[in-house]
């Protein structure tokens, strides 16, 4: 599921916002441009304007404070461009936030003739404007002249320069269609042969340059003919640069690309500065492939979360390949570093056949309670014990569906403590992991069987108290066993499975909104 699949990205990213979550100071900004929304006029505004972006905020948010300002700035700029910036406060007009599934603030959402997308700009004023003007202008621009091509020439993303032989032919439309489509470069086009010789193309049509102002600054499009699929995988190979470095604003690029395998390289400045020629080049061989990352142990405040995450000290250089998707896998590096060293490495993790590695706390020294406590390294031991019937909880300490089932699980371990065949165990899925563990919310509660830990657990749905996880046991052990558990009644209204709710394992806005319900220590977030 596609929540699933973002999953591990989104704690890491969430992990960093937490971090560098900002109290802003006192309001000393203009906020006369950006329309305030309620319940009662929202729809008619949304639907009577053609681009609107709309902030969902809540007054004790820190990340809205923050961006607060900007969010003015960008609004005066854009009020005469035809887009309206408008801002709804989200605990006051709960109903808003639900219709539009809102789970963490702040959220913006870009609507065209009143159908909405995701915002996936950046959060300073000139990013928001950057963002909005590539949303509502035209998606290529036409360079006429020689001075317009040096004015692209200055733009800080990289720019793709193509050049045609007729605006109006099927490379032209292709370049179009392109533009539409791809996020992160803006796109430009000329007929002329001057335009585009400033760009560095010589006479052939069609042609095609990416520039950067990193290093490995300019990228040509060799093929002859521009087709999509050909168009598309060259700016994805060329439009990041060779090495990001990582940050609060590099980390959509990293993460929301196509490219769904990194490397981190966790290093100090001066370590880096030796490692980078060896660094980049590998990273030139693995273009479209694996993001080369640097996370700089020197800016403490970024790399901390980063380094949490991976349970890593930050003592030493390090090197880490993670797959953000799928499950979040993540394999260490132990080699040197050097070219064919780092080479040899990438083509394994490019070909899955590298061992990933699992992060666990340590095994606890006591662990009598009826509750077992699980950490990774102990989890074979406990939870593939063939010869028990295993009950497993994988739960996150700031989860609320977790702290309200804790009582009723100790209750059921409790009764159950007797029953020697059966262990009833919990895992911190926060800082513990195991290959055989695939969650998609907190809680999630699985069983594995006696004698059949190579299948499959079974997942005990939504049962979320002693009866119906005492229930669920009798129906699944593979050892029959007796034991005085409360009688069950099934929920009267339901048809199917009774249901329960997992809280978004890791949804980056629900994340967001849970950290900066921290920071603020506050409860308002539940309103919602
Ligand atoms: C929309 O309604 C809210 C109250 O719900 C009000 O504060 C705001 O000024 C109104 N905005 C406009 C543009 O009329």
């Amino acid at each position: 599921m596609a929540q699933w699949r973002r999953s591990a990205a989104v704690v890491l990213l969430a992990m960093l916002c937490y971090t560098v979550a900002v109290s802003a100071s006192a309001a000393d900004f203009d906020e006369k441009d950006v329309v305030v929304l309620g319940a009662g006029n929202f729809t008619d505004l949304v639907s009577s304007n053609k681009f609107v972006l709309v902030e969902f905020y809540a007054p004790w948010c820190g990340h809205c404070q923050t961006l607060a300002p900007e969010y003015a700035k960008a609004a005066t700029i854009l009020k005469g461009e035809g887009v309206v910036l408008a801002k709804v406060d989200a605990t006051e007009h709960s109903d808003l936030g639900q219709q539009f599934q809102v789970r963490g603030f702040p959220t913006l959402l870009w609507f065209v003739n009143g159908e909405h997308k995701p915002y996936s700009g950046g959060r300073k004023a000139e990013e928001i404007v950057a963002w909005v003007a590539k949303k509502s202008g035209p998606s290529v621009q036409i360079v006429k002249s020689v001075a317009d091509a040096e004015k692209a020439l200055e733009v800080e993303t990289p720019i793709a320069v193509a050049y045609v032989k007729s605006l109006e032919d099927k490379d032209a439309k292709a370049i179009a269609a392109l533009g539409d489509k791809e996020e992160g470069v803006a796109f430009y086009l000329t007929d002329d042969k001057e335009v585009a010789a400033k760009f560095g193309l010589g006479e052939k049509t069609p042609s095609l340059v990416l520039l950067k102002k990193e290093a490995e600054k300019t990228a040509t499009f060799d093929e002859a003919e521009f087709t999509e699929e050909a168009l598309s995988s060259f700016v994805l190979k060329n439009k990041l640069p060779l090495v990001i470095t990582f940050s609060r604003e590099t980390a959509p690029s990293i993460f929301e690309s196509d490219i769904n395998k990194q490397f981190l390289l966790f290093a100090g400045t001066d370590e880096y500065e030796k490692i980078r020629p060896v660094y980049e080049e590998a990273a030139k061989s693995f273009k479209g492939r694996i993001i080369f990352v640097l996370v700089d142990l020197a800016n403490r405040e970024v790399a901390a979360p980063v380094l949490e995450f991976f349970s890593l000290s930050g003592e030493k250089t390090k090197l880490m390949g993670f797959v953000p998707e799928e499950s979040g896998l993540k394999f260490g590096y132990d080699g040197d570093f050097s070219v064919d060293s780092l080479k040899n490495f990438g083509e394994k993790f490019v070909a899955n056949t590298l061992e990933p590695f699992f992060k666990s706390e340590d095994i606890p020294e006591t662990n009598d309670e009826p509750v077992k406590v699980v950490v990774g390294k102990s989890f074979e031991d406990i939870v593939l014990d063939d010869s028990k019937d295993v009950l497993l909880e994988v739960y996150a300490p700031w989860c609320g569906h977790c702290q309200q089932l804790e009582p009723e699980y100790n209750k059921l371990a409790e009764l159950l403590k007797d029953v020697k065949s059966i262990v009833i165990a919990k895992m911190d899925g926060t800082k513990n992991e195991h290959g055989r563990v695939k969650i998609e919310g907190f809680p999630t509660i699985m069983f594995f069987p006696a004698g059949k830990k190579t299948e499959e657990p079974i997942s005990a749905g939504s049962y979320r108290d002693a009866a119906g996880l005492g229930k669920f046991l009798k129906e699944n052990a593979a050892i029959k066993f007796e034991a005085n558990l409360p009688e069950y009644v099934e929920p009267a209204q339901e048809e199917g499975e009774p249901e329960g709710e997992a809280e978004g394992a890791f949804n980056y806005d629900e994340e967001l909104g849970h950290l900066d319900q921290t920071v603020e220590e506050t409860d308002d977030k539940d309103e919602l």
